[in-house]
């Protein structure tokens, strides 16, 4: 038999990270012959990390934290949604050359379209910090075709800036959607999905969002995941909110992240229900 294709997932730290697991469950059930490993890169040391990896024969990786956004820089070339992300969390090592691209944000879409049956199409979408994590879900989101796309966050003028730099780049992607951005405070009206992309739950806290501004039956969706709700979904659940974690979009950029790589399409439906089983 031939040797197995080589795949890594690079991050510092990185010994927490699942993507080996749900690669491992993508390869068994579509039969593909790879191994995915976990690589901690030094911090100052992630192009390099990388370069080894091609020179041992690597095919592809994925990119966690704190690389994506020299992921970005380090890439030949790169997909339109990893320009506009401004960074990289899937690379593909092809003919000497280095593609970047990144899936996180159309994961999370189809974790809500589909999974969730939340459609965003026509909706009144509300995006809670102005991040990377943001930066990262904007074109995706805009994509759907939603009626109404709020960025909110903590410091208002860092969502005005991500909105304006997104709009001068893209002036395409926002038409036909009212687009604005506002501090937390000045959130005013209903939405029908309110996705937390702020780095709260990470501290236990909850973006101080009105009251009242789930609509109801609305989805509130974190992109955090664990155990227990987070904050922000227990706040959302007390406010009558359906509530969804971040777990079905780390599943789904990585089927992302399978299919550029191999061309198949895995059964990310399964592998969920699987990681959800192991928690
Ligand atoms: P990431 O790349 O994961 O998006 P980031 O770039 O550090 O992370 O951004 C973190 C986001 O979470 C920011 O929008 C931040 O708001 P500020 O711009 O005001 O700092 C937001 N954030 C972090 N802690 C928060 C909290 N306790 N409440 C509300 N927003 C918070």
């Amino acid at each position: 038999m031939p040797a197995a294709d080589l795949y890594a997932v690079f991050g510092n730290p990185i010994a927490h990270s699942k993507s080996p697991r749900i690669h491992a469950l993508f390869a068994a059930q579509t039969g593909q012959h790879l191994v995915y490993e976990k690589r901690l890169a030094a911090l100052d040391g992630f192009a390099t990390a990388v370069q080894e990896f091609i020179a041992l024969g690597g095919r592809g990786a994925n990119v966690t934290v704190p690389f994506k956004l020299q992921a970005h820089d380090l890439a030949d070339s790169l997909a339109p949604r990893a320009q506009a992300a401004g960074a990289v969390n899937t690379l593909i090592f092809e003919n000497g050359q280095i593609l970047g691209d990144n899936t996180d944000g159309q994961g999370l879409v189809s974790d809500i379209v589909q999974r969730a049956a939340q459609p965003i199409c026509g909706q009144r979408v509300l995006v809670l910090g102005a991040g990377g994590a943001t930066r990262g879900a904007l074109l995706p989101l805009l994509e759907q075709r939603p009626q109404q796309l709020t960025l909110a966050n903590r410091t208002a003028s860092t969502a005005q800036a991500l909105l304006h730099q997104f709009c001068e780049q893209f002036p395409e992607a926002s038409h036909g959607v009212k687009v604005a951005a506002c501090g937390l405070s000045d959130i005013c009206g209903q939405f029908d999905l309110i996705i937390n992309a702020t780095s709260a739950s990470l501290q236990a806290e909850v973006p101080a969002i009105p009251e009242n501004c789930l609509a109801s039956g609305a989805l509130a969706y974190d992109m955090v995941y664990g155990k227990e709700l987070t904050p922000f979904l227990q706040y959302a659940q007390q406010h009558g909110a359906r509530v969804r974690d971040g777990l079905g979009m780390l599943v789904e950029q990585a089927a992302l992240a399978f299919f550029l790589w191999r061309g198949i399409k895995p059964d990310s439906n399964a592998v969920y229900h699987t990681l959800l089983s192991e928690l």
